[in-house]
């Protein structure tokens, strides 16, 4: 029987086919990863080939060396298209797979929902998202891997060393099924190059944060820390008594972190005016209903917002063009922005990331491409009157925040006025440092989030219910300093169902701290065993939160006592949720902001309505957060010394090292 011709168990049962499968087209250019660097030289050209060709048997190697060689010149990577599967890859229920374990068979579930076309970018390249965030690196290993989960027991665990399976090792019970781990490298190299070149010969891949652990769950994530963000940006400005009701948030970018902004100003209830220059970005985003209006014209624009902050209207335009202009424009005539921010990709400036004023799109990619150093200079130009515009806004008042995309970065390096008196930090603080940082990590709040194993939306909204229900009781008695955030997080969990944000499998996204996370999994515990939920629930969350990552420009920017630079942090809390009853860890190198930048850490745990899956979730929950409070504790950040001294009162066993406090003007006078 051909593979074609097996139902899709024995399929993934029978792991690299018997037969060589037929030779495929190349999938279609739209969703294509792109081409990446030639950087290899023949050498190292003969040798990813040999790489690639150990997944197959020997008489087949003359017909895959001339199209893995032709894969590599024309994509620079070997993907092995002729394996990708023929089934449809999605989510299924749970029970739809083969397996002796049904926690191997979770992970097999989450690493389909990463790869389902509705969710991944390049779902051919096994690219979820972030360009380059990849599950696999190649057919081979997914091939590979499925078929592992698929046979292997409770007594034994899967490695993964960068998408490629090194095989079933005996473990126990009490072990995670799978250890993940993406791009760990020998530090001196980590730069960006050396990923070019070690991911081409097949022997590392970039996970992103949560790409290569099987975490992605599609945009809600970044809607709801936008909105988190937006809201709180807000109450910095409001006075006592005021709403976000017609008052304005003006940032720019509607790409593909981006493009949540708009939906989160939706979600915080102010005016978003967000400006996006490629006019295909702007409209996806409109028919996707992540933004309201669409405005070509600037005077239009002004006019629009006037009448909508006169109605105090809910509202969000998408103004097609360059958000300088908007910033000049909306001071001359005299409009207060309240909130301010900017995404465009400004991590990535000189390759299109960021659009200089004065030129159209196609003009400026044209520029681009013919005359690269003086796009450069119209890019830094541009960035000189983009601040310049948002520091007369900010001399009257508004809020404005980097987004951890640059944008202070390469201002300052373009020799923008956007530097503090002491000529060291920014006048702005980025959205980690002023919000996410001290209004959320270091209380504990984090983007906790689960998936329903049934695939049923039914089992969703009752998880939705039960997750509010317990957010409402755990508020009655919270800390005045935590009221506020237990508040918009029952808000968002109300009016989740209502935004529409479940792509692929039904997930859910919610940020809470320990106490709320415990006593949710707990109660969707009991719920899978009394039958009140349909089937198990996966527990996850993202890599941006409280403990799992060390990145001194994002996560961890809000540590000020030098340790910003180190990663103890992300690799304790991968060992520790390990043997605290994760069902599967993950280590990566540079998720969200790079690589070499950032290691962030992460985990899944199957939740069966069992009582051992209630005592792992309950050791393993409480150390994954309280291993992030206690670091920031440990550098001083004040409120996560309240939330370590809180957590100790109620939990005898936790000992957490407090620092001593010291009387700066004894250091004053050192020299
Ligand atoms: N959303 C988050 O939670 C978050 C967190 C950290 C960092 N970021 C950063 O935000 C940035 C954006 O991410 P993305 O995934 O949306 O990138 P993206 O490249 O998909 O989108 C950026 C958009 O900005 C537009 N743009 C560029 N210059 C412009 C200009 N001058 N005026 C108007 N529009 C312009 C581009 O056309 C593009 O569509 C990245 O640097 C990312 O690292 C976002």
């Amino acid at each position: 029987m051909t593979t074609t011709n097996l139902d899709f168990q024995n399929q993934i049962l029978q792991g690299i086919p018997l037969e060589l499968p037929s030779k495929k087209q190349y999938p279609s250019k739209s969703n294509r990863a792109p081409k990446r660097k030639d950087i290899l030289s023949v050498e190292e050209k003969k040798l990813a080939i040999r790489n690639a060709l150990r997944y197959f048997p020997m008489e087949w190697h003359t017909t895959l060396v001339p199209e893995f060689i032709q894969e590599l010149n024309d994509f620079g990577r070997i993907y092995m298209y002729r394996f990708q599967p023929e089934y449809k890859m999605y989510a299924r229920h749970l029970n739809e797979y083969p397996a002796q374990s049904q926690q191997a068979a979770s992970i097999m579930l989450m690493i389909q929902n990463n790869l389902d076309p509705n969710v991944a970018q390049h779902p051919n390249e096994l690219i979820t998202y972030g360009g380059n965030g990849a599950v696999f690196q190649n057919w081979a290993q997914y091939i590979l891997t499925m078929k592992y989960l698929a046979t292997m027991t409770n007594e034994q665990t899967l490695h993964m060393y960068s998408g490629h399976p090194m095989g079933l090792f005996p473990s126990s019970d009490d072990a995670p099924r799978v250890v993940v781990t993406n791009g760990m490298m020998i530090p001196n190299y980590s730069k960006p190059d050396d990923w070019e070149k070690y991911n081409a010969l097949g022997v590392t891949q970039y996970g992103q944060m949560t790409a290569g652990s099987y975490m992605y769950i599609g945009p809600q994530g970044i809607v709801h820390g936008t909105a988190i963000t937006v809201m709180n940006g807000f109450r910095k400005k409001l006075k006592e008594g005021e709403t976000t009701k017609g008052k304005i948030f003006l940032t720019a970018g509607l790409g593909g972190m981006s493009g949540a902004q708009p939906k989160a100003g939706n979600i915080a209830e102010c005016i978003t005016v967000c400006a996006e220059v490629n006019k295909k970005a702007a409209s996806k985003r409109h028919q996707q209903g992540w933004v309201d209006v669409l405005i070509y014209d600037i005077d239009e624009l002004v006019e629009q917002v006037r009448e909508a902050q006169k109605a105090e209207q809910v509202i969000s335009f998408a103004y097609v063009g360059n958000v300088v202009e908007v910033w000049e424009k909306f001071y001359e005539e005299d409009i207060f922005v309240h909130l301010g921010s900017d995404q465009t990709s400004l991590h990535n400036p000189w390759s299109g990331g960021y659009y200089p004023v004065g030129l159209g799109y196609e003009e400026s990619n044209n520029l681009l491409r013919n005359n690269p150093e003086e796009f450069k200079m119209k890019v830094q130009e541009s960035l000189k009157r983009h601040a310049d515009a948002v520091n007369k806004h900010t001399e009257k008042g508004t809020y404005f925040f980097d987004y951890g995309n640059a944008f202070l970065l390469e201002s300052s390096r373009a020799g923008a006025d956007v530097m503090s008196e002491n000529g060291i930090d920014f006048k702005y603080p980025s959205y980690v440092q002023d919000i996410l940082g001290p209004m959320c990590f270091d209380y504990g709040f984090g983007p906790f989030r689960w998936v329903c194993t049934s695939g049923d939306p039914v089992d969703l909204d009752k998880s939705d219910k039960i997750a509010e229900q317990v957010m409402i009781e755990i508020k009655a008695t919270a800390p005045e300093e935590i009221q506020q955030q237990m508040q918009d997080n029952i808000k968002w969990i109300q009016d989740a169902k209502a935004n529409r944000l479940v792509v692929g499998s039904q997930a859910r996204i919610l940020y809470t701290d320990a106490e709320g996370r415990i006593k949710i999994a707990t109660a969707f515990n009991n719920a899978i065993a009394n039958g009140e939920i349909s089937a198990p629930i996966v527990l996850g969350r993202d890599h941006h939160d409280v403990s799992g990552t060390d990145s001194p420009y994002r996560e961890t920017s809000n540590i000020y006592d030098g340790s910003k630079f180190t990663a103890d942090m992300a690799i304790h809390n991968v060992i520790g949720d390990s043997f605290r009853g994760a069902t599967w860890v993950s280590i990566h190198n540079g998720g969200g902001v790079g690589w070499g930048e950032v290691m962030n850490g992460g985990f899944g745990l199957l939740l069966d309505g069992t009582t051992v899956a209630e005592q792992r979730l309950k050791k393993m929950l409480f150390f994954d957060v309280n291993n992030g409070i206690a670091r920031r504790s440990w550098a001083r950040n004040k409120e996560a010394i309240f939330a370590a001294k809180r957590e100790m009162e109620r939990t005898p066993d936790l000992e957490i090292t407090l620092p001593n406090m010291v009387d700066d003007n004894l250091l004053e006078d050192l020299k």
